[in-house]
């Protein structure tokens, strides 16, 4: 190897962020903490409690409430096996056949949870595992031993040894979980809980689409599928949108029926799609077989013709869902909220039945999507808890972010109030000593570590958007006058330290 190479392979490496992941950094981190905050106060004015859930949960969960067709569970999900704690260490090899024992035992005790393919794959690596143990004692010969104990070996690490887990793509299953675990049918219903956090999904990274994105999310859980419910959760996220001032919203709804009159329209549905079959891509030919539903969710220029001419569900909801469906547009009329009915809005998870809705927001893009929700009763009663009837929405932060620095909502640089330029180690007790006592008082001050000259502490406050510039050198500290510029004009003034929080308290307070 040359040298040059030798030292190209010494370089460290540059480390980046994953792929679909991002750094948010300040001054951006201000407008997602205002995001939040205005969250936090509207939600609170609807009386919703705060949640926070696990960012990893057992995969059957999510597999189970948003469906193991959809492309989150069978695509999307970043999910690992979490290694029982019993089966460690690895085995060695006279401790195999104990070791094989241990993991049927996990497996029928459920403290490891059972799956299909774990029974073939145990038999597998035993039977490998007798023919090698053979092989080493002596008692069978075998031309391609070496090939052998690597089969053993590749058997061995196809094992699950532990609980599959993910990493949540959402969190309204786990909402759901929380419900049934802590007795929340007990509590006042609804129970009206608010959640915000990343999630995960492995997608095709793009402007607004990203592997771990932000969410903020509500959900209504309990005994009542009121319309008015439907209505005051979609008319919260409403007024949340217009606190934030986000521009083009625009809100659209459906019915999406129930467990009575769905199979029948998607029967229906399918019926008509297979007569104009040959007219369609590939992705909505499969969706015939798999979901006719998200046939309607196509962006694909060429099929817009022909979903126009399908059955619309709104004309095939049973009595009881179509007497739903226009009582919540009522309640919506009521509230002043105004929507736009979409017969084609279907979402991609499997929970919902009935009300479904979606906000857009401009500057977006073809991810145009801000905030995707709908009713999800019977949930609850899926994974296992009481009957019970839950509606809910969550929000795509980062598009919602996007979108307000489209329409010219980014924040201002965050400057500091007070820079303290000081010279000399008395006056570095003493500005150490205002540094505190401007904190406390709420001020941002930057206090320089090290000495500087006044000319160069001055650009510095300048550089950092600072307001003033408190000068302390000798003579200030002598005089107990301090000498306070404010940058913006150039302008100087001396005060008595009490006098000047008070004068920079009066500034801010009429926000100068
Ligand atoms: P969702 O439609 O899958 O619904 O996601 C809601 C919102 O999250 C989307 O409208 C979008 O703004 C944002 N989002 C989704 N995937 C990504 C991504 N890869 N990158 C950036 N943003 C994304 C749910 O998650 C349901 N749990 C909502 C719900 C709650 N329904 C009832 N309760």
């Amino acid at each position: 190897m040359s040298e040059g190479a030798a030292k190209k392979e010494e370089k460290p490496r540059k480390f980046q962020a994953i792929r679909g992941t991002r750094d948010l950094l300040p001054p951006e981190t201000t407008l997602w903490n205002h995001v939040e905050q205005t969250a936090h106060e509207v939600f609170a004015t609807f009386g919703f409690g705060e949640i926070r859930v696990p960012i990893f949960e057992r995969t059957d969960l999510f597999a189970r409430a948003v469906g193991g067709e959809t492309d989150i569970v069978s695509k999307e999900m970043y999910t690992f096996v979490d290694r029982s704690e019993k089966l460690e260490p690895d085995p060695t090899i006279g401790s195999m056949n104990v070791f094989f024992q241990k993991v049927r035992e996990l497996y029928k005790s459920g403290e490891i949870p059972p799956e299909d393919q774990d029974e073939i794959a145990l038999k597998l690596a035993e039977d490998q595992w007798k023919k090698v143990d053979n092989l080493l004692s002596g008692m069978s010969k075998s031309e391609n031993a070496g090939t052998d104990i690597y089969t053993l070996v590749l058997l061995y690490d196809a094992l699950r040894l532990g609980t599959r887990v993910s990493l949540r793509p959402e969190a309204t299953a786990s909402v759901c979980r929380v419900y049934i675990e802590h007795g929340m049918q007990q509590l006042p219903q609804p129970v009206k809980l608010y959640y915000m956090g990343p999630m995960f999904r492995r997608e095709r990274p793009q402007k607004g689409r990203y592997r771990q994105f932000y969410q903020i999310g509500a959900e209504v859980l309990g005994g009542s599928d009121a319309p008015a419910i439907d209505a005051e959760v979609i008319e919260m996220v409403m007024m949340f949108f217009d606190r934030l001032e986000l521009q083009g919203v625009q809100l659209d709804i459906n019915s999406i029926g129930c467990r009575e009159c769905r199979p029948k329209y998607v029967e229906l549905l399918r019926a008509e799609l297979l007569k104009v079959k040959d007219q369609l891509g590939p992705d909505s030919q499969r969706r015939i077989e798999t979901n006719p539903l998200r046939v309607l969710d196509s962006k694909l220029e060429s099929e817009q013709g022909i979903i126009a001419k399908l059955p619309r569900i709104a004309d095939h909801l049973c009595e009881d869902c179509a007497t739903h469906y226009s009582a919540v547009k009522h309640q919506l009329e009521m509230r002043g909220v105004i929507y736009r009915e979409n017969w084609r809005l279907v979402r991609g998870l499997d929970y919902y039945m009935r009300t479904t809705f979606e906000i857009t927001a401009q500057g977006l893009g073809s991810q145009n999507a801000v905030c995707g929700g709908g009713r999800y009763d019977g949930l609850v009663e899926l994974l296992g808890g009481p009957p019970t009837k839950g509606i809910g929405f969550a929000i795509g932060e980062d598009r919602l972010i996007l979108s307000l620095q489209e329409s010219g909502k980014a924040p201002a640089q965050q400057g500091r109030d007070v820079y303290i330029a000081w010279m000399g180690e008395r006056a570095h007790a003493t500005a150490i000593r205002a540094a505190k006592d401007l904190r406390k008082a709420g001020f941002s001050v930057e206090l320089p570590p090290v000495e500087q000259k006044f000319g160069k502490a001055l650009g510095q406050a300048d550089k950092l958007g600072a307001k003033y510039a408190l000068i302390l050198g000798d003579n200030e500290v002598s005089e107990g006058l301090w000498t306070l510029k404010t940058l913006a004009d150039g302008s100087q003034a001396k005060y008595t330290e009490p006098d000047l929080l008070e004068h920079l308290r009066k500034q801010k307070a009429l926000k100068l």
